[in-house]
């Protein structure tokens, strides 16, 4: 990161002046029906994806001043020491080197003492392996990866994104600690058909282990001891923990601490999604996303997907205050992508500490939430519309169907075209306040030509990148995650009181009166 913050870089305090004056002389609707080239100038495509901005609220000195301040604040040396493994996540000293699983001949340097690029080919030659096994073992009809965050959100999304490609094994993913997940999976499931892949890059985290004891309970329920190895895959930095479970070496698939968890699905983490579309589908996933990986690194600023997009964010949130960011994907399959930004977002760039230790000058992440369209217009979009708080939005639409309804993909894209346009231009109806919209609420859209796997991963990679952009300009780590140990820590105390082994009076008096209470309640069922 620059060595000054971004608020002390000179075009910050220009933007700040830049708003100002933006706002006295044009709505959001003006700026758009004053230039009539406002969409060429404004968008930008790349073979397989376009992406549009003309709706955000910003003209051409707006985004000069934006690409101003990314020079400032040396995006294009943060970039860089990404890729040639500077151990730019300084909390926990590692690199951050997910482009390398996408494109493994290019990055040959070592990291304590193992070269990058044989790790990386290596593993993807087991996962071909076990994926080929697997898929030709006609036994194997079910395929469970018990996992959590950034373990299950990325394969997750990415399978049921890709379901028209699934010839494979039904793939299922288990991650809440809570046994009613349990129970209502593996009820549908029989274990002699059933592999499950403990996915835990730390092989350390309770709601996976949880899940997995009760995985193995359940297959020693109906085979000997030494079959049960059969049905269990690892994928881990903690080898020995892995072994110690029972996976036998062959059924390990290896992690990297240069490998963040939410960036990880390029990887081993991403065999579920292997097994469900075959290999050859998943060559081509890792494909998207190296060309996005190539346009981020090579394009200049301003003709940037990634970079535009995360300065598009900055401007939203620190300028013009939107503390918000709906995720609006126009396509069924893409159901969980929100919450796969969610994490990518939130637990990237959700900190008030700067890399150098200081608090930031400004806000970082916005609050990130979505659903599918158009189940969202029936949902939370009254807000976006009519709430006085302007949320931003992110439409993703895919420009050709998997399927043959044409008349509901017309409709749906319809859908998606009338809603951005609706929050831009508003209608104004003085007369009935209630049915009056104000519009001038910015959003961006994004087309990809078909939801496939090599347009898939290039959506993926380009959120990877707009958080690393923001991160790089905020001056924070977006690749630890401290804020999500303490509760983790107070929980496994709880567990002691709950199961009363420590006594109540440690704890304070609201936490123990809810103990008191579910206790009775617990014990009488
Ligand atoms: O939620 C915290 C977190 O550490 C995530 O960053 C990570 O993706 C998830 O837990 C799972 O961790 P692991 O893969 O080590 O089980």
């Amino acid at each position: 990161m620059s060595n000054k913050p971004i608020t002390v870089q000179p075009t910050w305090i220009k933007l700040q002046e830049h708003h100002v004056s933006l706002e006295n002389n044009h709505s959001l609707r003006s700026l758009f029906y004053e230039d009539v080239q406002r969409f060429s100038r404004m968008s930008l495509s790349i073979p397989g994806l376009l992406f549009d901005y003309s709706k955000q609220y910003m003209n051409s000195e707006t985004l000069d001043l934006l690409c101003a301040l990314a020079q400032e604040c040396s995006l294009s040396d943060e970039i860089l020491k990404m890729q040639r493994g500077d151990q730019i996540n300084q909390s926990e000293n590692r690199a951050a080197l997910h482009m390398a699983l996408r494109d493994p001949q290019s990055y040959t340097f070592e990291i304590d003492g193992e070269n990058i690029s044989t790790f990386v080919r290596d593993t993807l030659d087991q996962i071909e392996r076990i994926t080929n096994k697997i898929r030709k073992n006609s036994n194997i009809t079910d395929i469970v990866n018990i996992g959590i965050g950034g373990s299950e959100l990325g394969p997750r999304t990415a399978c049921r994104a890709l379901e028209n490609f699934s010839d494979g094994p039904c793939v299922h993913f288990l991650s809440n600690i809570d046994g009613s997940a349990v129970h209502a999976l593996l009820k549908k499931l029989k274990p002699k058909n059933t592999i499950f892949i403990i996915s835990s890059k730390s092989f350390t985290t309770d709601e996976t282990l949880t899940n997995a004891r009760s995985a193995k309970e359940w297959l020693s329920q109906s085979m000997p001891e030494p079959a049960i190895s059969n049905h269990l895959l690892a994928i881990t930095i903690n080898t020995k923990a892995a072994l110690d479970f029972g996976v036998t070496p062959e059924n390990i698939l290896p992690m990297r601490d240069w490998i963040g968890g939410r960036f990880s699905l390029w990887g081993a983490i991403g065999l579920p999604l292997a097994l469900a579309v075959g290999f050859k589908n998943f060559k081509e996933f890792l494909c998207g996303a190296h060309t996005m990986d190539q346009h981020f690194i090579h394009a200049p600023f301003k003709n940037n997907i990634p970079v535009l997009l995360g300065l598009i964010g900055i401007w939203n949130h620190n300028f013009c205050g939107y503390k918000s960011l709906a995720m609006l994907p126009y396509a069924e399959d893409l159901e969980f992508f929100p919450l796969y930004i969610q994490q990518i977002d939130m637990e990237s760039n959700g900190k008030s500490v700067m890399q150098n230790g200081e608090a930031p000058s400004c806000d970082t992440s916005p609050i990130v939430f979505g659903q599918a369209g158009t189940n969202a217009q029936h949902s939370f979009m009254q807000h976006l519309h009519q709430s006085e708080q302007i949320t931003p939005s992110d439409f993703i639409i895919v420009a050709q169907p998997e399927h043959d309804l044409k008349s509901h993909h017309t409709r749906l894209i319809s859908n998606a075209l009338a809603q951005s346009k609706a929050l831009m231009d508003g209608f104004e109806n003085l007369t009935q306040p209630y049915k009056n919209f104000p519009g001038n609420r910015p959003s961006s859209t994004i087309v990809i030509d078909r939801l496939d796997p090599y347009h898939l991963g290039m959506l993926m990679a380009v959120y990877e990148h707009k958080i690393f952009v923001q991160g790089a300009l905020w001056g924070i780590n977006s690749f630890d995650q401290w804020g999500v140990e303490l509760g983790k820590d107070i929980a496994k105390s709880i567990i002691k009181h709950i199961e009363e082994t420590a006594p109540l009076s440690e704890i304070d008096i609201s936490t123990q009166g809810l103990i008191h209470h579910i206790l009775k309640k617990f014990k009488a069922s």
